[in-house]
């Protein structure tokens, strides 16, 4: 079947539309465990970039598979079908031009090095927020590890499932350390060339 499909091109490119945008598109990956603050911070890097005219766009776990990845489950093998899908997403998005945040447990090692194959290296940038499982758990602000102690959810990441810490990633932010806003200048200090605007 794959044999039969060929590529088409398209007049308007990738460059076009980000010369239209005035400013380059990539993926900002965060990952870390549930509760260690992915979605706040990336919330907040997202509206200073909208505040200032960049054309963005928010994934997040909770919403996806609401939606898109509804099907899947926790186990390793519907996570890493999970992160393939969102790194296709994620991509699609590059390529029309946005700055694509991304908020996503993504505890293995291997998924997230496919991301990077789909989107390319350049276009990746990974932020891992660590905080320690102890703190999640201290905050648990869903209520999930909880619901993990007491055997109600299963595979739960940094209970009952592995997290493999990224060892080399773009940012390392450690919310027991810093404020979301020093994380937020962090990042947004780490971008600002990656943007190249016009
Ligand atoms: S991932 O591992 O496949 O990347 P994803 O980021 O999509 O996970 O979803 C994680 C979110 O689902 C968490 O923020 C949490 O709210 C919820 N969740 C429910 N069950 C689990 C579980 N077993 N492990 C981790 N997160 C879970």
């Amino acid at each position: 079947m794959k044999e039969n499909i060929i590529a088409h091109n398209y007049q308007v490119s990738k460059a076009d539309r980000q010369e239209s945008n005035k400013h380059n598109s990539f993926l900002l990956w965060f990952t870390g465990l549930s509760g260690s603050g992915k979605s706040t911070i990336a919330n907040v890097v997202e509206q200073e970039l909208h505040k200032t005219g960049i054309k963005t766009y928010t994934l997040d776990g909770d919403n996806v598979r609401k939606g898109l990845n509804n099907d899947l489950t926790f186990a390793p093998e519907d996570r890493t079908e999970n992160i393939r899908r969102i790194a296709e997403t994620a991509n699609l998005m590059v390529d029309a031009g946005l700055v694509v945040l991304a908020a996503f447990v993504s505890p293995y090692k291997k998924d997230r090095d496919n991301i990077k194959n789909i989107v390319k290296d350049v276009n990746f940038v990974e932020i891992f927020i660590n905080t320690s499982v102890e703190e999640c758990e201290r905050r648990d602000v869903k209520g999930l590890y909880k619901k993990a102690r007491a055997g109600e959810i299963k595979n739960m990441t940094g209970i009952s499932a592995p997290y493999e810490a990224p060892e080399n990633p773009d940012i390392e932010i450690k919310t027991e350390n810093q404020t979301v806003e020093e994380a937020v200048q962090e990042i947004i200090k780490f971008i600002i060339p990656k943007l190249n605007r016009q």
